[in-house]
């Protein structure tokens, strides 16, 4: 996605060769228009799946899994990964290790609001190691919902996630894929641009 990439190149940094800053538009701040245009463009790609449901995981696969659920006309729902006051039974859970900070969380959905024969949409902000997508396909399946489909704002395709959940049959569609990053350059997957700062 040619707008997305454009505001990478202009506004994300590469911390490292692992790790992409975008606190400006996307895991902090937010700009609402290209979210938009973010929702419309996993609407497109996922249009014939009829697609019932969209699930995220808090806090920045919200903003997109909104966007694109009002295209498609579903809701959207958030994993959550903090235990909440009132969600307390009928919860859906699955254990999920993040690599990049170390750390696990059980995240929870009500049995409320992903039931079987639910078509899923998965939307998430980041495609790292694949841990956090792994752990809504798990609730899906608990819940007896099929998931159709699994759409990925930034893929860091030098991380194996990507590979992991495309060898498990799923369709992963990503809007911008990184191949690599280095202190200060950002190259894309297909067209090998490099963006210098300074
Ligand atoms: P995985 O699910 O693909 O295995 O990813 P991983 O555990 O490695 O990532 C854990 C968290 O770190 C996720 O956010 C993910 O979005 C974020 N993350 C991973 N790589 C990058 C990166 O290069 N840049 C940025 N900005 N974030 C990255 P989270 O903990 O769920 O945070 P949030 O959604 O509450 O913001």
């Amino acid at each position: 996605m040619q707008l997305l990439k454009d505001k990478i190149k202009a506004e994300g940094l590469a911390l490292s060769d692992q790790i992409l800053k975008v606190d400006s538009f996307l895991n902090h701040q937010m700009d609402p228009v290209l979210m938009k245009e973010i929702g419309k463009e996993f609407a497109e790609r996922f249009n014939e799946e009829g697609i019932t449901k969209v699930l995220t995981i808090e806090s920045s696969g919200i903003g997109p899994g909104l966007m694109a659920a009002l295209e498609l006309n579903v809701p959207m729902i958030f994993a959550r990964k903090k235990k909440s006051l009132t969600l307390s039974e009928g919860l859906l859970t699955a254990t999920v290790y993040s690599y990049t900070k170390k750390e696990t969380n059980t995240i929870t959905v009500s049995t409320n609001y992903i039931e079987s024969g639910d078509r899923v949409l998965i939307i998430d902000d980041f495609l790292a190691n694949g841990q956090a997508a792994l752990g809504l396909m798990e609730i899906c399946e608990k819940a007896g919902a099929s998931v159709q489909g699994i759409g990925i704002v930034i893929e860091k395709a030098f991380q194996d996630g990507g590979a992991q959940l495309r060898k498990q049959g799923v369709r992963v569609e990503s809007l911008a894929r990184i191949q690599a990053l280095q202190q200060g350059s950002i190259t894309f997957v297909e067209e090998s641009l490099v963006t210098a700062y300074e």
